[in-house]
């Protein structure tokens, strides 16, 4: 096994040494198996490459307070690509042979969990159409592959807060679109907004709708949320926004342990301005604090221009529930022994 600095990881990729690797061809998935991480050999001709025809998951491998591994609602994420499937038109997954598959490769990779308190390990699966083909197709073949990276924070920084951009050239996604699933051409799409918005000193950026301008979908990487008078807000789903699952455990968190009153509607930009608290949540951010949103030039900073108070519970909470140290009243653990 490499050498890993535990106390200095970012989000790099420093791969775990096994990769796991299922075909689907002739109309069936195989059973899969593990092999060492390395590369894969496509045709030029794979529909991945052509036309994009992939997703991928993120999810993560805590390592509790007790020296357990746990991962936390493996199964919501089984849905989420099997929803993204449908929309590409590939085939679905089995729920449950995606948790086992990535439990086994978890224990099998159980050196690259970092200590507790130094970081996770980070889990991406991937499906994508590998067969060939030259016309706007679906391909015929499919290959499912999970690989690993032990992981510190998303955002250099981790808690300490981010300054984003309102991108008012570009959107995310569009409104009857792929921005509710995890397809890889999303992504590609967020990658020069965010180039020209770091060039200009900020973090990030975050989009609003397609249709008007107006009103906020996400921060590319993270879904948004808004803290104002007991009320927490966060942009309602409806095609154009991913269904992050941090996202849903957050909102129920806030109304179980904090009494806020959760709200998915359409949020203004504007409203940002007069925030008491703004964060943004992802497997990969966690629970991040935004600290300032810039719009067309103007800077506004949320708050005192700190982490918010109530931001800063929910994140004990939820940190404290997937190390093992806080109460898992949502049973949202799974434990890999
Ligand atoms: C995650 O939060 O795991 C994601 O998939 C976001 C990714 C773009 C880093």
């Amino acid at each position: 096994m490499k050498q890993i600095d535990w106390d200095n990881l970012g989000f790099d990729i420093n791969p775990a040494e096994k990769m796991f690797v299922a075909r689907h061809t002739k109309g069936v998935w195989d059973s899969g198996g593990i092999v060492d991480y390395g590369t894969i050999q496509l045709f030029p001709s794979a529909v991945i490459l052509n036309y994009g025809q992939g997703l991928f998951e993120g999810m993560k491998a805590y390592r509790t307070k007790d020296n357990r591994i746990a991962m936390f609602q493996p199964h919501a994420n089984a849905r989420r690509l099997n929803d993204g499937c449908r929309r590409l038109c590939m085939p679905e997954l089995d729920e449950d042979f995606f948790v086992e598959s990535i439990k086994a490769l978890v224990r099998e990779n159980r050196d690259y969990v970092p200590p507790y308190g130094k970081g996770d390990l980070y889990i991406r699966p991937i499906l994508f159409g590998s067969g060939q083909m030259l016309g706007v197709s679906p391909a015929t073949e499919y290959m499912f592959i999970i690989f690993m990276s032990p992981v510190g924070p998303y955002f250099k920084g981790g808690f300490s807060g981010i300054h984003l951009q309102i991108c008012t050239d570009y959107h995310r996604a569009s409104l009857l679109g792929t921005g509710g699933v995890k397809a890889v051409g999303n992504y590609a799409a967020s990658l020069m907004p965010k180039a020209l918005a770091r060039d200009e000193g900020f973090d990030e950026v975050l989009y609003l709708d397609a249709r008007c301008s107006t009103y906020v979908e996400e921060v590319g990487s993270a879904n948004f949320f808004l803290i104002k008078n007991g009320i927490l807000s966060t942009p309602r789903l409806g095609g154009s926004i991913l269904p992050g699952t941090t996202r849903e455990e957050v909102l129920m968190l806030a109304e179980h342990s904090f009494k806020l009153i959760p709200q998915g509607r359409d949020i203004r930009y504007d409203e940002l301005f007069t925030a008491e608290e703004l964060f943004c949540t992802g497997t990969a951010a966690v629970i991040t604090p935004i600290l300032s949103v810039t719009h067309e030039g103007k800077p506004h900073t949320i708050g005192n221009g700190k982490p918010g108070a109530l931001t800063r519970k929910l994140y004990d909470e939820l940190k404290g529930i997937q190390l093992g140290e806080r109460p898992d009243i949502f049973n949202w653990l799974t434990y890999i022994d």
